[in-house]
């Protein structure tokens, strides 16, 4: 019999990507085999991302494609996942796109086993795949462990959902309010990845430092400026698990505390990669996406941690184009990237979202207006980019090994503790998971050049 397959499309953040392998892991779970190749599949789930406008249009032109597809392969059958699911009309998309499946909310991710078999028995899709009984726990454990991309670098998601008042940002409608698991159950997960290879643990969520806050039923508990529930875990973490590299995404730098820093410092195998999104740097811009931070806060916030961590890699989210940046405006985004000097600056044309509060603003910076902001500000962070990896060539870098390198030449690539990715040639049999010392010697705009020199574990 041949197995069924599926494929994965995934849009979007680290996030998604997390619950893609969890989606997985289910599919796999169920007899199915994954395909690069949507054409030749018979399920494909497509995880969507409303961030922004032009996402969201991505993954509604998939579906259209899925549709072309399907007028050779009628079988196949689709899954909308992720930010999208919550906002459509299910019954209106469905008769736009015939093939679709069923969609379901990022809140039912742990349901998505139950969900799948009733929709599978109810489509009465091919009768042997639907015999493919449900495995038992221990095996869905060894299915987790052969996606060999994550096997070694675990993404653990430990707070779902944001109740931040950005107005720009759909999250807070999307993935709706707080949900943070359990210290314990948190822990147990990373015991079970580490078991199975993992060297590198990220933990996730849309405002992590948030977590543990939604444990209270107290509203100035949930909304209080701060970390320490997140710092404790953190440095439990951390202590347990000490030659593991913890990672963390994404800070709210209203809420990152200078104990944090302190924390960081103090312990080797936390990450120096520090992505803390700054969106804009003038205050009444600021104050309009109700960031709950000035640029003098964010200033002094990262200051302190370059003071106290020097070799820092502090990264971040900028927006251009927000309603009422002016040119003046805008300048202090520049001039802030200019002080900060960060390592990497993700950067956004404000879109305007559904349910925000921004909608009340006018979008009053004209689009190609916003493309020259946009520009202007990624050749000058490119700039930085380039110094800052200038500034490495020379050192040695630790890293692990995270396999071939997605070009088409022979060279392999390694990522470090503090997110420098690495490319490097592999002439002694190193392979995926191996922990390595790196001499860099050339640095580029989005990768470093090194040379082996040893393995080390
Ligand atoms: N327009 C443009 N960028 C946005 N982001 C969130 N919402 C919007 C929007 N409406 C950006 C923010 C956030 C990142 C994930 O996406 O910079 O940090
Ligand atoms: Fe959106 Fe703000 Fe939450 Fe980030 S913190 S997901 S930008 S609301």
């Amino acid at each position: 019999m041949t197995r069924q397959r599926y494929h994965i499309r995934t849009f979007g953040c680290q996030m998604n990507i997390a619950d893609s392998q969890q989606y997985s892991s289910v599919l796999k779970n169920y007899g199915m085999e994954e395909s690069d190749n949507a054409s030749e599949c018979d399920i494909v789930l497509v995880n969507t991302c409303v961030v922004r406008g032009k996402a969201e249009e991505k993954a509604i032109s998939y579906f259209g494609e899925l549709e072309v597809l399907r007028r050779r392969r009628p079988e196949l059958r689709y899954i909308l996942a992720g930010c999208l699911a919550p906002r459509v009309e299910i019954l209106e998309l469905k008769r736009r796109f015939p093939g679709l499946l069923f969609a379901f909310n990022p809140s039912e991710i742990d349901n998505f086993q139950n969900l799948l078999k009733k929709h599978l028995d109810n489509a009465k899709t091919s009768p042997e795949a639907l015999a493919c009984e449900t495995k038992k726990d221990k095996e869905l454990d060894l299915i987790a462990e052969d996606i060999c991309q994550f096997k070694y670098h675990a993404f653990v998601t430990i707070v779902r959902g944001c109740e931040q008042n950005c107005t720009y940002c759909i999250v807070p409608f999307s993935r709706g309010a707080n949900f943070s698991r359990p210290q314990d159950e948190i822990i147990h997960e990373i015991e079970s990845r580490v078991e199975k290879g993992a060297r590198a643990i990220t933990l996730l969520g849309q405002s992590i430092l948030d977590y543990g806050k939604d444990w209270s039923t107290s509203k100035s508990i949930k909304t209080i400026h701060g970390d320490e529930i997140f710092r404790n875990l953190l440095d439990s973490v951390s202590s347990q698990f000490p030659h593991i590299w913890i990672k963390f995404l994404t800070s709210h730098p209203k809420d990152f505390s200078f104990e944090t820093v302190d924390l960081i410092a103090s312990r080797e195998n936390i990450t120096r990669f520090i992505h803390l999104p700054v969106q804009s740097g003038d205050n009444s811009i600021l104050k309009r996406m109700g960031r709950g931070h000035t640029r003098e806060d964010y200033l002094k916030l990262t200051d302190c941690i370059a003071n106290k961590i020097p070799d820092v890699r502090l990264s971040s989210d900028i927006i251009v184009g927000f309603p009422g940046e002016t040119d003046e405006s805008y300048e202090q985004s520049l001039d802030l990237i200019r002080r900060v000097r960060f390592f990497k600056v993700f950067t956004f044309q404000y879109s305007p979202r559904p349910y925000t509060p921004a909608l009340k603003f006018s979008d009053d910076v004209p689009f190609e207006e916003k493309r020259v902001r946009l520009n202007r500000l990624i050749d000058l962070q490119n700039q930085i980019t380039m110094e800052c990896h200038k500034e490495l060539e020379g050192s040695e870098i630790v890293a692990m090994v995270e396999g071939a390198s997605r070009g088409d030449d022979d060279t392999w690539m390694a990522r470090s503790r503090d997110e420098d990715i690495i490319i490097f040639d592999n002439h002694d049999n190193i392979k995926a998971g191996d922990i390595i010392l790196l001499k860099i010697i050339e640095g580029k705009l989005r990768t470093l050049r090194g040379e082996l020199i040893r393995r080390l574990y």
